[in-house]
């Protein structure tokens, strides 16, 4: 069960995929978590905690943190992993899809963040972790997603400018930027051309990112990075 003293990480994106994932992995960190999405459902772990919501709507935010205070006291990390990535050529994206993504990738994380932050500051610091898409660094002519560019490049960049915003105040801002991984995300006959996006031949693994994540979380001076996990991608072809 939690105590005042067991630190506390928000994930968004849980129900699936590398979001799932880092719920296990910052339980056996020995974290509570708050985890969230549009569809999660209740968990058996008395320290992790559910909530529902869009995360491009503010009120999911307000509803988050106040349930992450609420019943475990405090707020540490926040994860924001909730993203959706559409790929298509640049004049096919419609309103709807600039609409969706900007929302997910970039409100949300404005909205939650900015909640979360003086529950941080007042545990005297804390970590935040965007996850963010190595195409930003090596966009791809047989990927065409400037949505993708868009919003996650946005959020590396204010990975680095949040970072140098907090220093003095004990927040490190992190991002972790994978290539493409195994999860929903990606049916199954895509694999085998997704693979071949990558120098190293092959798709990431979720425990590649959430290793990443973790990695992250535990290393005090780290901050302003954005660690490419992506089997060689942003370096080259
Ligand atoms: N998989 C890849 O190849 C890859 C590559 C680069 C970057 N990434 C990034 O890694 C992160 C996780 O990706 P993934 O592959 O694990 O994705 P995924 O399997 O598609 O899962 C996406 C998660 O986001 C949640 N979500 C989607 N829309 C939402 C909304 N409006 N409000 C709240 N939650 C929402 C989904 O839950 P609900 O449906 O329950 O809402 C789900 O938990 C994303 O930011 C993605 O951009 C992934």
């Amino acid at each position: 069960m939690s105590t005042q003293n067991q630190k506390v990480a928000i994930i968004t994106g849980a129900s699936q995929g590398i979001g799932a994932a880092l719920v296990e992995g910052y339980r056996k960190l020995g974290h509570a978590v708050v985890a969230t999405s549009r569809t999660i459902a209740p968990a058996d772990d008395a320290d992790v905690l559910t909530v529902q919501g869009d995360i491009a709507d503010p009120e999911t935010a307000e509803r988050v943190v106040a349930a992450a205070v609420k019943r475990f006291g405090r707020i540490d990390t926040v994860v924001n992993n909730a993203g959706v990535f559409v790929a298509k050529p640049f004049t096919e994206y419609t309103a709807e899809d600039y609409a969706t993504v900007t929302g997910i990738n970039v409100a949300g994380v404005f909205h939650l963040t900015q909640r979360a932050v003086p529950h941080l500051l007042a545990q005297g610091g804390g970590h935040i972790v965007n996850v963010t898409t190595s195409l930003v660094d090596s966009a791809d002519s047989r990927v065409p997603s400037v949505l993708a560019s868009l919003t996650k490049g946005g959020l590396q960049s204010a990975t680095k400018s949040l970072a140098v915003e907090y220093a003095t105040r004990g927040i490190r801002v992190n991002a972790v930027s994978p290539g493409t991984v195994k999860t929903p995300m990606h049916a199954e006959e895509t694999h085998e051309f997704l693979a071949a996006l990558h120098p190293v031949g092959r798709m990431g693994e979720v425990s590649d990112i959430v290793d990443a994540v973790l990695f992250l979380e535990t290393a005090p001076f780290v901050t302003g990075e954005i660690l490419h996990v992506d089997g060689g991608m942003s370096a080259g072809h």
